[in-house]
């Protein structure tokens, strides 16, 4: 009780005024507690004081000091500085208790553990499932472990439906279960390369499947760099099936071609059955084709997931949760929360060293998140607890470079994104490597790079020497340019703090191997809800536009960047006049140069910025390469080919109107 007091007094009404029109819609519609009468239980202030309680609460299972700490959280909270990802803020102290945004769920081969003892089967992944959406949560799969349509069922001597058909069957049920009530459901289903159904698959959401079926998935073939090296010379492949060639699912890098290779003999022989041959590059082109129709599938690969994964002694990664921001292990959950960095925004500066205490206390924030989280089924608190992994990330990147006077699509955007993820990324190393002082290092430590004093960025040069074609070389060259002298004083700047803390990669190296509380500290997601909490523009992208419509669950709302039209400041009537129905500016405009949306940046910016950001997070980064809609199907391919070969872990691209319905509009006046 005494506790109690000493917070309530630090509760500041004030900060309520901090969040902007939509942002308080926004916590109204799903966030506020609301008691059974649909009455208001708390306001968004007791709201961040819950979060920061029931997060806090945590250190006492240490001997801590929970109240110190609560005090922390809710400051950062309130001030809009950190914010975690939306199932935190739902369900903290409450009786629910989940609190990760997303999980992977693994599927084997059988219908479920009833009839196959130890099999982890569709149904069991269903159930499940379910369980995690009520409670607002994400889920991914890797379906390659399904034995193919029209496979041999011996059980009953008949055939197997495959995997697109029980696809559908989670789709349905997201689509009755919907998450929590409070959004959409989102699921990431995914595919491998050599499956006999990947040409089902790639068409599963395409033509005239269209805006028809697996809306609540998200789809994407994952592949490897032998298969992307097989593509571009134009040879054949195979396809088979998982029940013949089992190592196909469970392998990356040589230990893949060295499988997949073995397949091809024994194919060659007759003991394996050729399920499919094509040709590498034409199937390579069906899927791009079918990208370019419809946004799906997405591309994963299965070599960067893995070679840059810091805990491979803890197992392959095959799966994401359902916007590719996070690779996990089976069982695996994200837990993710975001700096917003416009508020470290000062003078045509950046305040550096406040950055890197607030890191501290936003990762101790998300470790404490995993000893007061509650989940459905012992799988996922064994997966979380061996590795605790953890996703810090930004909000705002584009309201700050607006503010910097960098445009989005210039060397000098790689150059500040470049240091800035470094730094946040060295600042969480840091931060999780003093937790694990203080409380151990997560239990699956030893082995992992970490252990061996390896950073995921070293990894990431390792991998590019192997898969160096075409766009790596072009990207280098802009990133070892020489940026303009106001970039290069803010790049100069942050290395000065992180040499003062004694957090250059260097001592980086040295001080990861004493121990990492966290198998993974980074990660940047896509930031929908929280975005709009905050009231900046979402993640790393590109302001999508001036003014905008979104379409969410909780009804339209209409929104404007207010960093955008601060620069501009008075504006003509004929200019206001075409942002409100463009969304844009005019290209004549003075300012046109800062302010392209994101159908107006060519997509290499887009992958650059993607691969830049890449290079230092060690979970994986959630970006829509965004494309106008009379893009051609060799600029979808070129973004896959240049994605692949600068290490991204995944691309999702999005030509404008090639659904029916997407989320986001420009343009407010029609
Ligand atoms: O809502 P918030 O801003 O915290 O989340 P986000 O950064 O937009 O998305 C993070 C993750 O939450 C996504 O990758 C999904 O796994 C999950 N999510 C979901 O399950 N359902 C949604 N409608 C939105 C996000």
């Amino acid at each position: 009780e005494p506790h109690i007091e000493e917070l309530s007094k630090l509760l500041d009404p004030e900060r309520d005024r901090l969040l902007t029109y939509n942002g308080v819609r926004t916590l109204m519609s799903r966030y506020l507690l609301k008691r059974l009468d649909g009455t208001f239980f708390e306001t968004p202030q007791y709201m961040w004081m819950r979060v920061a309680m029931g997060v806090a609460y945590a250190e006492s299972l240490y001997g801590g000091d929970p109240i110190s700490w609560a005090s922390k959280f809710y400051d950062l909270t309130s001030k809009l500085k950190f914010l975690p990802n939306s199932p935190t803020m739902f369900n903290a102290f409450t009786r629910s208790g989940e609190l990760s945004a997303c999980f992977v769920v693994p599927v084997d081969d059988c219908i479920s553990g009833y009839s196959h003892e130890g099999c982890f089967g569709i149904y069991d992944a269903l159930t499940l499932t379910a369980e995690l959406h009520k409670m607002g949560a994400g889920t991914g799969y890797n379906f390659s472990k399904l034995r193919p349509e029209g496979d041999v069922v011996k059980s009953t001597v008949g055939v197997a439906s495959g995997p697109v058909s029980f696809m559908r069957l989670f789709d349905v049920s997201t689509d009755v279960i919907k998450q929590g009530g409070k959004r959409r459901g989102a699921m990431m289903g995914i595919l491998e390369v050599w499956h006999a159904d990947i040409r089902k698959f790639i068409r599963a959401k395409s033509g005239q499947l269209k805006d028809i079926q697996l809306q609540n998935f998200n789809i994407s073939v994952m592949t490897t760099d032998y298969f992307m090296k097989r593509a571009l010379a134009g040879e054949d492949w195979l396809l088979f099936s998982p029940r013949e060639c089992t190592c196909l699912a469970s392998t990356w890098g040589d230990e893949f071609r060295r499988c997949y290779e073995d397949c091809e003999r024994r194919a060659a022989k007759g003991e394996v059955k050729i399920w499919g041959k094509v040709n590498a590059k034409e199937l390579f082109e069906e899927w791009v084709t079918s990208a370019w129709d419809s946004g799906d599938p997405g591309m994963l690969n299965k070599d960067s997931i893995n070679v840059m994964h810091p805990a491979k002694n803890a197992g392959v990664i095959a799966s994401t949760n359902p916007c590719g921001e996070v690779p996990l292990l089976p069982g695996e959950s994200c837990n993710l929360g975001s700096m917003n960095i416009t508020k470290y925004v000062s003078e045509g500066g950046i305040k550096w060293d406040d950055l890197f205490d607030d890191i501290a206390i936003a990762v101790r924030f998300l470790d404490d998140v995993i000893d007061v989280n509650k989940h459905p089924h012992k799988m996922f608190d064994e997966a979380n607890h061996a590795t605790r992994k953890i996703g810090l990330g930004i909000n705002g990147l584009a309201d700050m470079m607006i503010r910097l006077d960098i445009p989005y699509d210039s060397p000098e955007a790689l150059h500040i994104a470049d240091t800035l993820a470094m730094f946040m990324f060295s600042a969480a190393v840091k931060a999780s490597h003093s937790i694990s002082l203080e409380k151990g290092p997560y239990p699956k430590f030893n082995g992992s790079d970490w252990d061996k004093g390896i950073l995921p960025i070293d990894r990431w040069f390792e991998r590019a020497k192997q898969v160096s074609f075409k766009y790596l070389p072009e990207y280098l060259d802009v990133l070892n340019g020489n940026p303009d002298s106001s970039v290069a004083e803010l790049v100069n700047s942050a290395g000065e703090v992180l040499r003062k803390r004694n957090a250059s990669l260097d001592e980086l190296r040295m001080i990861v191997r004493k121990g990492m509380r966290n198998a993974t500290v980074m990660s940047i997601a896509p930031e929908g809800s929280r975005s709009l909490i905050a009231g900046v523009n979402s993640s790393i992208e590109p302001i999508f536009a001036i003014a905008y419509v979104r379409n969410l669950a909780i009804g339209k709302l209409v929104e404007y960047n207010g960093t955008a039209l601060e620069r501009l400041g008075r504006i003509s009537s004929d200019v206001r006049q075409r942002i409100l129905e463009s969304g844009m500016l005019p290209s004549d405009h003075e300012l046109h140069y800062l302010l392209k949306t994101a159908n107006e940046i060519h997509w290499k910016w887009h992958v650059m910025m993607q691969a830049t950001w890449q290079r230092w997070i060690d979970n994986g980064v959630s970006k829509t390469i965004n494309m106008p809609s009379n893009a051609a199907v060799s600029d979808v391919e070129g973004a896959y080919l240049m994605a692949w070969e600068l290490g991204a872990k995944g691309i999702t691209v999005y030509r404008d109107k090639s659904k029916s319905v997407q989320v986001i509009y420009t343009g407010v006046a029609k």
